[in-house]
């Protein structure tokens, strides 16, 4: 019989070892617009089953009803997944345009805890930061992390969207297993000088939003005419107006690259994300949102970088 799971990854020279393709799950509960908390444990199950085993949440999203979410699938497979959650950022709930970033010591020991019973479980494998808090030093952040690791209630330790300078002081304190960043076709900054930092550090890439946002499916056009009016991509520039054709147009040639090789824009969008690797020489683990199971099909069994 063949193995129809996906290959695995390292996360870097010290962190777990993680089907190739991780999931996104805070569409699950919040951002872009109305979820099915059906479908969605339903494509939690179905992601499982074909080897996925990195799942990504925070406590921001939906003021930690994703991580509540998600706790009774992780009670029910602890052993087959690596949780993985974030602290720094809040949004207030009379005020979702605002953002609110803590990185200091008493914060970080409050918002792990909070994890943890949210998630309801012992230890989280992959704690990141999730935003930077330029008010205090890198170095005390991933101090306490560190802590936290020592105590046993993180194994790895993550930092999302930071610059390849604050990686470097972040890997002079403790070994940092994944950088989470935004990548894509849509999004590349990140190739300049995060990337080849984490490839010297051995630092694995977690690329969020691979698909744009959902933008690189062509699932919507102009997120003013074809988004619910909760949908937070109806306030990013990008996804509307005169921006919004400009970008449609760019997606003319992943459509042809996807009829050309009878797949969908999706899944070509995913699979650049995935050949990164083998660019960059580095292991590179996307997390594409997905909150129902349609599009999850295993396409390729080779490590890309091998
Ligand atoms: N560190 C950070 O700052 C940060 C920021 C943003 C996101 N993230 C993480 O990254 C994860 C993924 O990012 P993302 O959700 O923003 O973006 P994404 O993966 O680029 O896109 C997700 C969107 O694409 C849609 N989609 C997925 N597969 C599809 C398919 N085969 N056909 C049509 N539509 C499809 C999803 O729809 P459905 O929901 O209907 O399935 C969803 O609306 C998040 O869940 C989160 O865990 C992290």
């Amino acid at each position: 019989m063949t193995d129809s799971r996906i290959p695995t990854a390292r996360l870097g020279d010290t962190g777990p070892e993680v089907g190739l393709q991780g999931l996104g799950c805070m569409g699950m509960s919040f951002a872009y617009g109305p979820s099915d908390a059906k479908e969605s444990r339903a494509a939690l199950e179905r992601a499982l089953e074909l080897g996925v085993t990195l799942y990504d949440t925070a406590d921001a999203y939906g003021a930690g009803a994703n991580e509540e979410f998600l706790a009774p699938f992780f009670r029910a497979h602890r052993d087959e997944v690596v949780v993985a959650t974030k602290f720094a950022l809040s949004i207030p709930a009379d005020d979702p345009t605002r953002r609110v970033v803590r990185n200091d010591a008493p914060y970080v020991r409050r918002a792990v805890e909070a994890s943890l019973k949210r998630l309801d479980v012992d230890v989280i494998d992959l704690y990141y930061m999730h935003r930077r808090d330029p008010e205090v030093p890198i170095e005390d952040t991933v101090g306490v992390m560190a802590e936290l690791v020592r105590e046993g209630k993180v194994r790895h330790l993550g930092l999302s969207e930071v610059t390849a300078d604050e990686l470097r002081t972040a890997q002079g304190v403790h070994p940092i297993a994944a950088v989470q960043s935004e990548w894509s076709l849509f999004s590349r900054d990140i190739e300049d000088r995060v990337v080849p930092a984490a490839r010297e550090l051995g630092v694995a890439l977690v690329p969020y939003s691979p698909l744009g946002r959902g933008f690189l499916t062509g699932s919507f056009a102009d997120a003013d005419k074809d988004l619910t009016a909760d949908d937070f991509r109806r306030r990013q520039p990008r996804f509307t107006g005169e921006n919004a054709a400009a970008n449609a147009a760019l997606l003319e040639p992943v459509r042809a690259v996807a009829r050309a090789h009878d797949a969908t824009p999706a899944q070509i969008a995913l699979a650049w994300v995935q050949l990164r690797a083998g660019v960059h020489g580095l292991p590179v683990v996307p997390i594409p949102g997905r909150g129902r199971r349609a599009g999850w099909r295993r396409t390729s069994g080779r490590r890309p970088w091998n």
